[in-house]
């Protein structure tokens, strides 16, 4: 709902911007009377407080005179007095000047998409020439003021996207000439008495999704006295909660309601509402919203309306059985209704053949409820069916049809149907004008017929043939994809070398299968608009082609798993807008091309287990100052630590174990002030192509002796410096304790020196510590025992000495976690201290270790754990997995006809904080 409510916003504050600068001009030209003096000053006033006024108000000039000429003013010809004010969409932050007063003849007032915030002056019921007064998307706070009951001459009233709270003022009945309010989302207010209501009877659209209408009485009836009424939406606004919602004087049968659009959606209503839904519907009644409530049915009165075109049941949650509810649905209804949207609900039974009946349907949305049974051939006799989503049921899907006329069907999601056979259905292919084609997870174990990718001709936009056990090879795809379109067929059994690609392409998802051969190919694609590559898990071989500036989008490039070697190719420089680099297990080797440097827009970057020989590059702390997760484990990098790395603020796991790095650890490791704050990574990065949106989230991978796991959590909160396995020499710098929210560290098999810091005690969300063969000395310090986080400890094969610190945590690790230090003594070591004649070891409380256990139970442990902090860790981290977005998926739906503005908007980055 999000990138819904942003696209919105992009595409209403766009045409709402071009509505500023329309007022100056003068299209009469004649006899056009000057502003007045007072007036423009009035203007002046307004402007002053405003910050960065001349991004909209660049001709509001002290030495222009004349302020109709300014933008977003209009006046009077006759007599000069400014009567229109809009201004737009300027982000302008402040208080709504008093100067306004000045404008007495100010009709229409715009101040719509702008940041203005305290209350709403109570002065504005003092323009009572207003007849539009616009102040939604704005930040005004308070109450809304009684005053604005003034504005006798009103006919649009639009409050909505505020921070509101309070009652709704009964004063608003006097606004007698009001067409439109809209007060929805105006924050947290409500309506007490609906009384003030039953006097706008020139009220032809009301708004009041979020408005709690919990104590309003009878608010049926007074709806109902609105004669013209024809758009009511009251999403959100605790119907559920209203004792009476009419009155016992309410004759349904006379009433008769002229609203063609109504939303009562997401108001936690049982079927009982359906008492009060009866006057409210009629012959007019084309939208209806039911989502988010929790009906158990539909009455079959609303199967009678015969205007009814789109109905929406989504997320309702009591169980229904799908077949009564069409037979309700399914009077003169049937004939009419175009859209029949309920996914996320309970629907339980078969698709019965009743379906046939509705003969307009053109959208079918029954994604995520629990039908079961055979998808009816009924289905695809539908003349006018554009799109279908049965994703998420129980349902079969024949393998055969013996059809003739599938002529529509543009749009088709089985995803996790079961597919008989399993073969791969081949009346997929009858249907001609197909766009979207979602066949993941249906169990498909079969090759794809050679005449199916020659079917749609530069047409198909998104092709999902994932999580199935396809093999085979695949042909030359250039022909079936239309521009900025989705390929996904990953984890599959597809086989061979990739032959030519789309230059369509926006998405290409192969991870997973069994390809093989060279990935020159990609080349192949040119003034692309590629933006995510994931090639991980194959057996590709060869080195990366230097082609790379034909993909000035990309986001995502995933190569990792394969055989790919050779060295990066100095074009990886243009991608610029790349966010994340996997190219984990291969065997790339050389130096790194300085133009990666380039690449600044980079979050994560992992270049582990291969085989590049470099410094660490200092121009990775100057440049990719974005990073989060650095991974650069397991190559030859030699060198010391470059000071610079400290820049990276944002770092959350530094890794860069196992390879030939010496000198000693920088102090300034402290600088990483991410692993000095609470909360984590902050960014949802969204990718518009995949599965038309995805959320994107890392997929994190341990790798513990040998032993690799991957775990597909959220990264999030995971802050760890892994060293481990280098040369490094020198002590632990003490600053290092600074870093409060490390998680985990791992200094092992260095050559690591001097004791440890005694304020490592105070890193008390430290769950790790591997300290293990290195020359470290001198006593455990005893403040150790208070790390009650600590899960994993290795301080095997040092030169410690002395008594082992008394805790229930440092005696719950098992003795070899100890080992191989002479001068050790004490539990849990058998070794007595001097002194300790007898043997009284101390009580072990708590998660108490068996011997027997191995390192997997301990990680596993530690897993658990801290997962209750919401995530898992590791060490290392593999990147690419999109998680299917269900809403997103629907709010996409919604502006089928908006894709242009879809692929304008592309990909949405958006920060949630994470408190
Ligand atoms: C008014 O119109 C003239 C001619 O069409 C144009 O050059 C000028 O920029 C316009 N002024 C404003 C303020 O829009
Ligand atoms: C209105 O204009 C008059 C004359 O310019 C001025 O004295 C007065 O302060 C203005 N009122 C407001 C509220 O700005
Ligand atoms: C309203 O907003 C202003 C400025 O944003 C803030 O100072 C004030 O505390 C807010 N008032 C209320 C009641 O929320
Ligand atoms: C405006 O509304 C209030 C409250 O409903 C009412 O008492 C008052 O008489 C109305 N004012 C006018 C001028 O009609
Ligand atoms: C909806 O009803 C459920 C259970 O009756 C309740 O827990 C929940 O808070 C209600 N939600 C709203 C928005 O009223
Ligand atoms: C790196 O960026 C600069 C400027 O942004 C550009 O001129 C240069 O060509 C880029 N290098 C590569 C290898 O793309
Ligand atoms: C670390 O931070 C301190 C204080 O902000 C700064 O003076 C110092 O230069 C930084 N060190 C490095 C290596 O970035």
């Amino acid at each position: 709902m999000l990138s819904f409510l942003l696209l919105l916003l992009v595409t209403t504050t766009a045409s709402q911007l071009v509505a500023v600068g329309e007022g100056g001009n003068d299209t009469n030209g004649v006899n056009m009377k000057k502003c007045l003096d007072k007036e423009r000053n009035a203007l002046l006033l307004f402007k002053a407080p405003l910050q960065h006024p001349d991004d909209c108000l660049s001709t509001w000039r002290v030495d222009e005179h004349d302020c109709c000429k300014w933008s977003g003013v209009m006046c009077s010809t006759q007599t000069g007095h400014v009567t229109e004010l809009y201004i737009s969409g300027c982000s302008f932050v402040g208080e709504i000047s008093h100067s306004l007063l000045n404008l007495t003849y100010l009709n229409i007032l715009d101040l719509s998409y702008n940041s203005f915030h305290g209350t709403i002056p109570t002065f504005i019921g003092s323009l009572t020439e207003l007849s539009y007064l616009d102040l939604s998307y704005n930040s005004f706070n308070g109450t809304i003021p009684r005053s604005i009951g003034s504005l006798r001459e009103l006919r649009r009233l639009d409050l909505s996207f505020n921070s509101l709270y309070g009652t709704i003022p009964p004063e608003f009945g006097n606004l007698t000439n009001l067409q439109e309010l809209h007060l929805d989302s105006v924050g947290r207010c409500r309506v007490e008495k609906v009384e003030w209501l039953s006097h706008l009877s020139r009220l032809e659209d009301l708004r009041m999704d979020g408005i709690s209408l919990a104590s309003a009485n009878h608010w049926v009836d007074a709806i109902l006295s609105l004669p013209k009424l024809t758009h009511l939406s009251l999403g959100g606004c605790e119907l559920s909660q209203v004792m009476y919602p009419y009155s016992s004087f309410l004759n349904s049968s006379s009433s008769s309601s002229s609203i063609s659009d109504l939303s009562l959606q997401n108001n936690n209503l049982t079927s009982s509402m359906y008492r009060w839904l009866l006057p409210l519907t009629s012959n007019s009644l084309q939208i209806l919203d039911l989502s988010g409530n929790m009906l158990d049915g539909i009455p079959k009165y609303l199967g009678n309306i015969c205007s009814l075109v789109s109905l929406d049941f989504s997320d309702n949650s009591a169980i229904i059985k799908f077949p009564d509810f069409l037979t309700n649905l399914s009077g003169c209804t049937s004939l009419t209704l175009a859209d029949l949207i309920a996914y996320g609900s309970q629907f339980t039974g078969s698709l019965s053949n009743e379906i046939q009946k509705f003969s307009s349907l053109g959208y079918l949305d029954l994604s995520d409820n629990h039908l079961s049974g055979s998808i009816s051939e009924k289905l695809w006799e539908l003349p006018m069916l554009v799109i279908l989503d049965l994703s998420f049921n129980n349902l079969i899907v024949p393998s055969t049809y013996h059809l003739s006329s599938l002529s529509y069907g543009k749009d088709i999601h089985l995803r996790s149907c079961k597919m008989l056979g399993p073969r791969f259905p081949k009346w997929i292919q009858t249907l001609k004008n197909l766009y979207r084609l979602d066949l993941s997870n249906t169990g498909i174990s079969d090759t794809i017929p050679l005449e199916f990718w020659d079917m749609w001709p530069s047409q198909l936009i998104y092709l999902n043939l994932s999580s199935n056990n396809i093999s085979g090879k695949l042909p030359d795809l250039l022909s079936n994809f239309a521009t900025y379109s989705v390929i996904d067929l990953s984890s599959n059994s597809f086989n061979g070398q990739i032959p030519k690609l789309s230059s369509a392409l926006a998405t290409l998802d192969l991870s997973r299968n069994k390809f093989s051969g060279g990935i020159s190919f990609i080349c192949q694609i040119v003034d692309g608009w590629l933006e995510f590559i994931d090639l991980s898990h194959n057996s590709f071989i060869g080195q990366l082609p230097d082609c790379l500036w034909h993909f000035k989008d990309l986001k995502v490039l995933n190569l990792g798993h394969n055989n790919l070697f050779g060295r990066l190719p100095p074009s990886i420089g243009s991608l610029i807008q790349l966010q994340v680099l996997y190219l984990y297990k291969n065997n790339f080797s050389g130096e790194l091309p300085l133009s990666l440097k380039n690449c600044t827009s980079l979050i994560s970057l992992n270049l582990g287990a291969n085989k590049f020989y470099d410094n660490v590059p200092v121009w990775i702390g100057e440049n990719l100052s974005g990073l989060y997760f650095l991974l650069l484990r397991s190559n030859k990098f030699f060198g010391t630590i470059p000071l610079q790395l400290c820049q990276l603020s944002n770092l959350q796991i530094l890794d860069m174990s196992m390879n030939n790095l010496h000198g000693s650890i920088p102090s300034c490791l402290s600088n990483l002030t991410s692993m000095v704050q609470q909360g984590g990574f902050s960014q949802d990065v969204q990718y518009s192509t995949k599965y038309l949106q995805g959320s994107y989230v890392d997929n994190a991978m341990i790798e513990w002796q040998g032993d690799e796991r991957e775990f597909s959590r959220t990264l999030k909160l995971v802050k760890s410096i892994d060293l481990s396995s280098n040369n490094l020499t020198g002590q632990i710098p003490y600053q290092i304790t600074n870093l409060f929210n490390l998680i985990a560290l791992n200094l092992s098999k260095n050559e690591l020196s001097g004791e440890i810091p005694p304020k490592i005690g105070e890193m008390i969300n430290l769950e790790i510590l591997d300290l293990s063969r290195n020359s470290f000395s001198g006593r455990i310090p005893s403040r150790m025992s208070h790390m009650s986080f600590l899960n994993y400890l290795d301080l095997s094969y040092n030169n410690f000495s002395g008594r082992i610190p008394t805790s229930t945590q440092l005696q719950s690790f098992q003795p070899s976690r100890y080992n191989g230090n002479a001068h050790l003594c004490g539990p849990p070591l058998t070794k007595k201290c001097p002194g300790d004649e007898e043997s009284e070891s101390p009580p072990i409380i708590g998660k108490s270790e068996g011997d027997g256990e191995d390192i997997d139970d301990e990680l596993e442990r530690w897993f658990y754990i801290g997962g209750g902090m919401g995530f898992v860790t590791g060490f290392w981290i593999a990147c690419g997995v999109l998680l299917f977005n269900r809403r997103g998926r629907h709010a996409f739906f919604q502006f089928y006809d908006s894709f242009k503005d879809w692929v304008y908007v592309k990909v949405v980055v958006f920060i949630a904080n994470l408190q």
